[in-house]
């Protein structure tokens, strides 16, 4: 198993600075990247020595009035390697559409940021079937990667996070045999489109460290995008362990 990407969003956890830098001492390692809430950042950063930093999220302008934003420029200024854009929370509770995730990935993608484009389909249409959810996959890498290939970004600036929303925090993760396929079908959904550029896939929802193994197994995962196992230092670090065999 070649060494897998770990990305850890802990979302708005944890409550205390001081947790999340105990947390961050813990879980250093060179193929973890760290996504803490925005006012923990220049602590997190202070004390990691292999791991990279990353952004649950930014804004699609480099700046100007936009209450409340962040600025992808000032992320990256600020030592952020990676971004995570269009997760599913941000789709539901914050009502992030398609066009705003498309212009999002552009901006990240334009200013160096490694963009982690986060798609997945409701149980409603996973129950039809797998063809039914690459179809809603494909539909939202359609949309989301709009005119990206104008930029020419370096192959490895986007990577893709197939996150079926009914496995986030539920318990049930998706099947890894089907994961792999569904990974498969992305790259060569979008071999064609990226002229030849090629994105990673990394799988997430209820990631533990007793299925982790038999995710990574397949080659065509090259890693996971970890929720609420990433804030348990035990479970993170058996998690790493496998990951980096
Ligand atoms: P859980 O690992 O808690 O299911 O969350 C997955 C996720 O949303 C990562 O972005």
């Amino acid at each position: 198993m070649n060494r897998k990407i770990l990305v850890a969003n802990w979302k708005m956890n944890p409550q205390r600075e001081s947790e999340a830098i105990k947390l961050t001492k813990a879980i250093d390692a060179k193929n973890v990247v760290i996504c803490p809430p925005f006012p923990f950042f220049k602590s997190v950063k202070s004390v990691i020595k292999k791991a990279s930093l990353g952004a649950q999220d930014a804004f699609w302008e480099e700046r100007g009035a936009y209450t409340g934003e962040v600025s992808p420029l000032m992320l990256k200024k600020l030592g952020v390697d990676y971004v995570i854009i269009g997760h599913s929370e941000r789709r539901r509770w914050l009502h992030e559409t398609d066009e705003m995730i498309n212009k999002k990935v552009k901006v990240a993608l334009k200013v160096g940021l490694k963009a982690i484009l986060c798609v997945g389909e409701p149980l409603s249409v996973r129950k039809k079937g797998l063809q039914a959810a690459k179809n809603f996959v494909k539909n939202q890498l359609r949309e989301d990667l709009k005119n990206i290939y104008n930029l020419k970004p370096k192959t490895y600036n986007l990577i893709v996070a197939y996150e079926p929303i009914w496995a986030i925090g539920t318990g049930k993760p998706d099947n890894p045999k089907e994961t792999a396929e569904m990974s498969r079908f992305i790259k060569e959904y979008l071999k064609p489109k990226t002229y030849n550029l090629k994105p990673k896939v990394l799988y997430g929802g209820s990631v533990t460290s007793l299925n982790i193994g038999r995710i990574l197994e397949y080659n065509e995962i090259q890693g996971a995008l970890v929720g609420g196992a990433s804030l348990k230092v035990n479970e993170f670090k058996k998690i790493i362990k496998i990951a980096s065999k």
